[in-house]
């Protein structure tokens, strides 16, 4: 079979800020070997700057660009297999969404809402909660987003009680049985 026209079969992570797209995505990468490829890494290299001063200077528009562009990018035919982690806001877009069920196996990250809190509360570098009430901020958002992270993926993950090496092996598990499934 031509490589090339074959389903690809990447390994995608979506979820909301919080919970542990990075870390699993970077587990992952070390059980597989597969390259990782972290959005919003590579689009702060491609910006030479922080998300943060993306969003600032040029605005959560411009940031969403780069967002779709690379999701194209990914897209196109690429023997590669990849661990791909993506930002909380992907889904956003319909574009978007069906560029990430094209990449392959779309796995959904989910914690509970308390442990959400918790971790984003932790860092600054999310523009999206640098509000006066990040936890209603949290909480629109995730209204919003939790029906597209259930439309888009093929598999939800509750992270609650798991350590990475547990959630990586697990997901492995299930991406391996759906390529199986896929001619
Ligand atoms: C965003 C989440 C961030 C980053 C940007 C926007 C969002 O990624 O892409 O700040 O809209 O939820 P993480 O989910 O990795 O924090």
């Amino acid at each position: 079979m031509n490589e090339s026209k074959a389903p690809p079969k990447n390994i995608v992570l979506i979820g909301f800020m919080g919970c542990g797209k990075s870390t699993v995505g970077r587990e992952l990468h070390q059980k597989l070997g597969y390259p990782l490829v972290d959005m919003d890494q590579v689009i702060e290299q491609r910006a030479g700057k922080p998300i943060t001063a993306i969003f600032a200077q040029n605005g959560e528009g411009a940031f969403r660009e780069m967002e779709t562009k690379l999701l194209e990018e990914l897209n196109a035919p690429n023997p590669l297999r990849r661990i791909i982690s993506t930002g909380g806001g992907v889904v956003g877009s319909a574009g978007n969404r069906a560029l990430l069920r094209r990449l392959g196996y779309v796995v959904w990250l989910d914690a509970p809402m308390a442990v959400i809190l918790d971790r984003t509360a932790r860092n600054r570098e999310r523009p999206l909660l640098d509000t006066e009430d990040p936890v209603a901020r949290i909480h629109a958002l995730m209204e919003v987003r939790r029906p597209l992270y259930q439309e888009v993926s093929h598999l939800k993950v509750d992270t609650a009680g798991l350590d990475s090496g547990e959630l990586a092996t697990g997901i492995l598990e299930s991406a391996r049985y759906f390529f199986a499934q896929q001619v």
